[in-house]
């Protein structure tokens, strides 16, 4: 390892040579009431900051923000704190994955354009962490995680609370007529009890795991509830830390290397993690160079038993899996599947860092031998109506729908869904296959979250609870049901999802990874000709840069000018 001297800096250009510009900088380092000796000849950390108003998981991250700060300076570097864009989960429409990548744009054009030598990245909220790290990739400066945390566990009249699990859970309840308003109302007040990400085994909590794994984030820091006193002493570790990597040269193409990302998808699989993993590691992994493709996750899954016991897969709750070990102790129960030479934060290998760890419930974090599942929760589909592929998330079905045959009943759009789900004269059993179009990329556009579509009332007061669904639309990681999700090509550019009708047998066979329409090729053809492109829901701004440059969801919806791995210029 080389380790670099003052010179090599990227911010001696800016502070460190004599002449006209570095002395205007210098000067306007004074005029917030630095010293020379705060900044000169050190290490500058931006500290990547997505606080905000609009992310309520994210109201800690001020006070954690001047924790890193406080390590930074013990360390010898100068903190600066520079505040991102923050997709919001909780309130964006149509959905925060239409800003994901505007975030990883601004982190990497606020790195490169300024004097930047490594960055500590706060976030947690589903769509900021992929954000933060393909714009910290591509920008190829050390970079370490500070994860939010997940909240404390959500409580209800004494019974625990996931936030999205249960509040789908009971909505069906309410809208079946087996609670009421007065309770609805209560749930409300406590399914949301603190600052953190939801501690379900949501998107949030898959990627801090895998962005953990990739070595991106202090060993066992993602497990760490967000609002315990050992989350702000892993932000003072990460601002210290990130100093050495400066000098040490620690940058994200040193270790992101193919085994890393097969180690994330390994522990996605044993987690029983959120199907938008996917998108995000395959749009990671193309920003670092590393080939990543469905049929690596579907290859991982099937030898990769799902062990974490946490909703909305299983029992238990995040921090549930906090106190059983963590994380350490899960990977160390699969040290076999892992490549444990990799390097993670921290300066160790994974194998190092994770020798020892000790699974201390074992109901939470299952052993080898008493695995939930013998394979992982993520399956990857092919078929006439998904011939780039789509996905479904075996452990949070009803096992009976794993081979199932039934009509399609279509809806063109999620207006139509919302108009008609509920229409006592819609022609729907719990033998049909509800389809969903033009809820994908580029016609959500963002890909939204609308890939559980709701049972029929009608059917929910039989008693009926899971039906086969499919979009081409991403669904919540805290969602569960039998939805084949993220059906490429989309339907909005005319992929064969477009051409399914009304009464279309529709076949899903899990186990045989297929899933196809009674219809032949010629009459796909005729369907095919027939076929007009709908209207784009944006005709300006950034919804239209999206729609026009987003790549399909088997490729994880980066830019198209965005995926050369070459890094930005400086
Ligand atoms: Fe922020 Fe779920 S709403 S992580």
């Amino acid at each position: 390892m080389c380790r670099k001297t003052r010179e090599d800096l990227r911010s001696h250009r800016w502070f460190g040579v004599n002449d006209l510009r570095a002395f205007a900088h210098r000067s306007r380092n004074k005029q917030m009431g630095f010293a020379m000796e705060d900044f000169m000849g050190k290490p500058v950390i931006g500290i990547i900051n997505t606080w905000s108003e609009l992310v309520p998981c994210h109201a800690h991250l001020r006070t954690r923000a001047d924790e890193v700060r406080r390590g930074v300076w013990q360390a010898g570097g100068f903190p600066l704190e520079l505040p991102v864009t923050a997709p919001t989960e909780s309130y964006q429409k149509p959905t925060s994955m239409l800003y994901r990548n505007m975030l990883a744009m601004e982190v990497e054009e606020i790195i490169c354009s300024n004097p930047i030598d490594g960055v500590v990245l706060l976030g947690g909220c589903d769509k900021t962490v992929p954000g933060l790290m393909m714009g910290a990739i591509s920008a190829g400066v050390p970079a370490l995680f500070l994860p939010a945390g997940a909240m404390v566990r959500g409580n209800w009249r004494g019974q625990p609370l996931g936030p999205g699990s249960d509040a789908w859970n009971y909505w069906a309840e309410l809208r079946a007529g087996r609670i009421t308003q007065e309770e609805w109302s209560e749930i409300e007040d406590g399914i949301a009890r603190s600052p953190g990400t939801c501690m379900t085994m949501g998107t949030a909590s898959t990627m801090a795991a895998a962005v953990e794994v990739l070595g991106f984030t202090l060993t066992g820091g993602s497990s760490i509830p967000a609002v315990d006193s050992a989350h702000a002493r892993l932000a003072s570790a990460s601002g210290r830390h990130i100093v050495e990597m400066v000098w040490n040269d620690a940058v994200p193409s040193g270790f992101l290397t193919e085994p890393a990302f097969r180690n994330a998808v390994t522990t996605v699989m044993a987690m029983g993690g959120s199907t938008n993993a996917i998108v995000h590691l395959i749009a990671m992994a193309r920003r670092a160079g590393i080939p990543l493709d469905l049929e690596t996750f579907d290859s991982i899954s099937s030898r990769t038993p799902f062990l974490a016991n946490i909703r909305p897969s299983g029992d238990y709750l995040m921090d549930d899996f906090f106190h059983a070990g963590g994380l350490p102790a899960l990977l160390n129960e699969i040290g076999d599947l892992l490549d444990l030479s990799t390097p993670v934060a921290g300066g160790k290998t994974l194998g190092a860092a994770i020798s020892g760890a000790t699974i201390y419930n074992d109901d939470v974090i299952r052993p080898r031998s008493r695995p939930l599942n013998g394979e992982g929760g993520i399956v990857v589909l092919k078929g006439n109506i998904c011939p780039d592929g789509a996905i479904i998330k075996q452990t949070a079905m009803e096992p009976h729908l794993l081979r199932h045959r039934g009509p399609a009943v279509v809806f063109e759009n999620n207006d139509d869904l919302n108009t008609r789900i509920d229409d006592p004269d819609l022609d729907v059993t719990e033998d049909s296959v509800l389809v969903l179009k033009n809820a994908g990329p580029q016609g959500g556009p963002g890909m939204p979250e609308w890939g559980q579509l709701p049972i029929p009332k009608k059917l929910l007061e039989k008693g009926v609870r899971d039906m086969v669904r499919i979009s081409d639309a991403r669904m919540s990681g805290t969602s569960y049901g039998a939805c084949v999700l993220h059906v490429a090509p989309e339907s909005f550019i005319g992929g064969p999802l477009s051409l399914v009708r009304d009464g279309d047998m529709v076949t899903l066979d899990v186990p045989g990874r297929r899933l196809d329409i009674d219809v032949g090729d010629a009459e796909m053809e005729e369907r095919r000709r027939a076929w007009t492109q709908p209207a784009p829901r944006f005709t300006r701004g950034f919804g239209l840069i999206h729609a026009r440059h987003t790549g399909q969801a088997d490729k994880g919806c980066d830019y198209d000018f965005l995926l050369h791995d070459e890094l930005a210029p400086v």
